[in-house]
């Protein structure tokens, strides 16, 4: 049984793989968090929790004569405001009674099997027999107000979900301020670090490790989007743990509005971890009788580094969260149009832009913005969502079946959250966009956001694009969200609900989300939000790809792709090859390398192929029957970065290594070319030691030498190594002249004749 529960010492065991989280249920009633880390079979934990007089942290009253025992010392499954625990809380209330906070006690649990839903939210899910659900209730007897905190324990997959629901069970409305999903004690103090990953548009999920401080660190959005600037994934390391060992605690909320994560360091040198929705413009009223649910926050413990971290990650949200069909699937490699014609094209441009493709290998044209309404640029047009004849006479059909008659699949470019000012769809609903009445509203890209909260503009949304999937023979849908929300002010709710509105919003984009998907589930959605502005779990519930970010240099590419890729999986990852010198930073990198790292992710073209040259096209053809001979390894196999997390000081390697370690892909991008230089050394990783591996393919891209006679390896294609070699003593490549080489390295295990 993955959940126990001992009567005898009023204990609840959760067990996975490899950890073991353990609570109690203290003789007042609260319920203390007593462990989460490496597995402990058959044992009661509190034994290390002793406890010592701690000035000016208050007793609850039936401990007013154990001065040592204290809800600000305690560690808790679950805190809340107003109740002598200082710390930062997972609840924040006040009643209309005027009651501020809550004394949470236990009043009953239950274990059941399979995996408990969120109503309306992104959840992991699981087969009956791969999960077991805990729930456990709390509440204040005072407000009436019930805390129902749940874990779905994934044994095999060594993972914990966390989520709550709130009820008001008392006489008076409550409001909640904060109310986050989990909260995590860690009694014993150690050294630790924060692992988060912030940026900004164009430069995402740049990993930033930093030793915690005593007091309060936040990483969170305020933004009505997970946002670019701080992702919804931390990562506590402790202060000796590496890529490959130590202990690593993963905090993932299923998240793609407001989020918030605080991670605390007190005074007795323990931390608290808080995560969920975002607290600080949230408040949610809750009237006698009603319920609140808290998005999913998703727990990973493990002692063997961050690699092992990113191996849970990847396999969990792989399995257990992404739901699209597609992702099991082979995905077509794709054209986007954006980067050649932005919204400057018609039906005969597009056509030639496609037939050019499908010589290519190319398997899917993606029309992006600019196909509707008086969309000639980006100032006019969102909202009115039917085609521009002007551009694509007839409209779309026309031009999806002229695609589909060159073999190809048809794919879109949506912006449904949106409205521009000037457009068919704000002229006759104003009131369906967010605008606090009264003041000018903050403008992005100069346009407004729709009020997601409101069903009719949900229901409307719904009715347009499912007729425009159906009636176009659409095979792919680009969701695009390019600006931040500003004016949280919905003309659907009364003064009191205000504070609703951004969790209301995304619960419209989900329920649109999850219609949509469901109706169509042969269409591939892929989620953007200005490249990777929503690249969180939330998302992936509904999408099986994102479009990681707006910058397509590969060089910049290789740090955000990085980062993305400690908690999402590398097909989730929308990358593809874009035209030099790179239209956001203007470098040229060489046509090959850019593969190798678009290669790393959903891979596609963002360019015009008429401007290509003979060399390039005849390159896009090798690489086309590459990406379909290195699909399953990069989609299925176990992701190593061979270069850490930290900034490499001149190159960047990872590998894939499919299962059983029968095969590794090994791909490698210098970053900085000196003078007098040494070799290139790598180690790999996820071998067998004692199995034969034979180098049996190298390419190298963009180096000095066109035939790749600088690079000591290459006369190495066909030898065979050990798997322990490999890993322990590691392969060197000569230093590579020129502008940002690459190099991919096929090694595979050799069979049994040759051993
Ligand atoms: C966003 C996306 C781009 C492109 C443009 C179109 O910026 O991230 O890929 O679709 O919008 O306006």
């Amino acid at each position: 049984m993955a959940i126990q529960y001992d009567a005898g010492n009023r204990t609840i065991t959760l067990q996975t793989r490899e950890t073991t989280y353990q609570m109690q249920i203290s003789g007042t009633g609260h319920v203390l968090h007593l462990y989460y880390g490496r597995r402990i079979d058959g044992a009661c934990l509190d034994y290390p929790l002793v406890l010592t007089d701690c000035g000016f942290s208050p007793n609850s009253y039936e401990n007013r004569l154990r001065r040592e025992v204290s809800p600000d010392i305690l560690p808790l499954e679950y805190s809340a405001a107003a109740s002598g625990d200082y710390r930062v809380s997972a609840l924040e209330c006040v009643s209309d009674a005027g009651v501020v906070g809550a004394d949470l006690r236990y009043v009953r649990h239950e274990i059941t099997g399979g995996k408990y839903r969120l109503p309306g939210l992104p959840a992991a899910f699981a087969d009956r027999e791969d999960a077991q659900t805990l729930s456990l209730a709390l509440a204040d007897a005072v407000t009436g107000l019930e805390v129902e905190l749940l874990y779905g324990v994934f044994e095999a997959a060594d993972m914990i979900t966390r989520a709550a629901i709130f009820r008001n069970r008392g006489d008076a409305a409550i409001r909640l301020d904060r109310a986050a999903s989990l909260c995590l004690d860690i009694p014993f103090g150690g050294e630790w670090d924060l692992l988060h990953f912030h940026g900004r548009h164009c430069m995402e999920r740049m990993p930033e490790r930093t030793r915690l401080m005593h007091g309060i660190q936040t990483v969170g959005s305020r933004r009505g989007a997970s946002s670019h600037h701080h992702n919804p994934f931390v990562v506590l390391m402790a202060s000796d743990a590496g890529e490959t060992s130590g202990t690593c605690i993963g905090v993932m909320p299923v998240y793609s509005g407001n989020h918030r994560t605080d991670v605390e360091l007190d005074q007795a040198n323990a931390v608290r971890v808080v995560s969920g929705i975002g607290g600080d413009l949230f408040g949610w009223r809750l009237e006698p009788g009603e319920r609140f649910v808290a998005p999913e926050v998703i727990l990973c413990h493990t002692d063997a580094g961050l690699e092992s971290l990113t191996h849970h990650y990847h396999n969990f949200l792989n399995r257990h969260l992404i739901r699209s069909p597609w992702k099991d699937r082979r995905r077509p490699l794709l054209i986007n149009s954006w980067e050649s014609m932005t919204c400057d094209f018609d039906a005969d441009r597009v056509l030639k832009f496609a037939a050019e493709a499908a010589k290519l290998g190319v398997g899917m044209v993606v029309l992006d913005d600019g196909w509707f309404g008086a969309r000639d640029d980006d100032n006019a047009g969102l909202g009115d969502w039917f085609a521009n004849e002007g551009k694509l006479p007839g409209g779309l059909k026309p031009l999806s079946d002229a695609i589909h008659a060159m073999g190809m699949k048809f794919g879109l470019w949506i912006e449904p959250e949106m409205v521009n000012e000037d457009s068919d769809l704000y002229r006759a609903h104003p009131d369906w966009a967010l605008t606090v009445p009264g003041r000018k509203p903050a403008m992005g890209r100069n346009q407004l956001v729709l009020d997601m909260g409101n069903r009719v503009v949900v229901e409307h949304l719904y009715g347009v694009f499912s007729a425009l999937i159906r009636d176009n023979g659409i095979d792919y849908i680009k969701w695009d969200m390019n600006r931040n929300i500003a004016d949280t002010w919905s003309a659907a709710l009364p003064p009191h609900r205000q504070t609703e509105v951004s969790h209301r919003y995304m619960l419209g984009v989900y329920e649109l989300m999850d219609r949509l998907t469901g109706e169509f589930p042969e269409v591939l959605f892929e989620n953007c939000a200005g490249g990777g502005g929503r690249f969180d779990a939330g998302m992936l519930y509904y999408t099986p790809q994102i479009w990681c970010s707006d910058d397509s240099d590969a060089i910049e590419r290789l740090t955000i792709q990085m980062g993305t890729a400690v908690g999402y999986p590398v097909g989730a990852m929308g990358a593809h090859v874009s035209a030099c010198p790179n239209q956001q930073t203007g470098r040229t990198a060489p046509f090959g390398t850019r593969a190798i790292v678009a290669m790393s992710g959903t891979f596609g073209y963002e360019l015009d192929p008429a401007r290509l040259s003979d060399a390039e096209k005849r390159q896009m053809r090798v690489l086309a029957e590459r990406y379909d001979r290195f699909y399953d390894l990069i989609r299925r196999g176990s992701y190593y970065r061979l270069t850490g997390i930290a900034q490499a000081e001149d190159h960047v390697a990872w590998a894939f290594v499919g299962e059983g370690g029968r095969q590794a892909l090994v791909n490698l991008v210098v970053t900085r070319t000196h003078a007098n230089t040494h070799g290139i050394h790598f180690r790999l990783r996820g071998l067998n030691p004692g199995a034969r591996y034979r180098l049996a393919e190298m390419v190298l891209e963009g180096c000095e030498q066109p035939d790749g006679a600088y690079l000591c390896g290459q006369e190495m294609t066909g030898r065979v190594f050990t798997g322990a070699s490999l890993m322990y003593a590691g392969f060197t490549l000569r230093p590579m002249r020129g502008d940002y080489p690459g190099v991919q390295l096929l090694f595979e295990q050799a069979d049994a004749e040759e051993r």
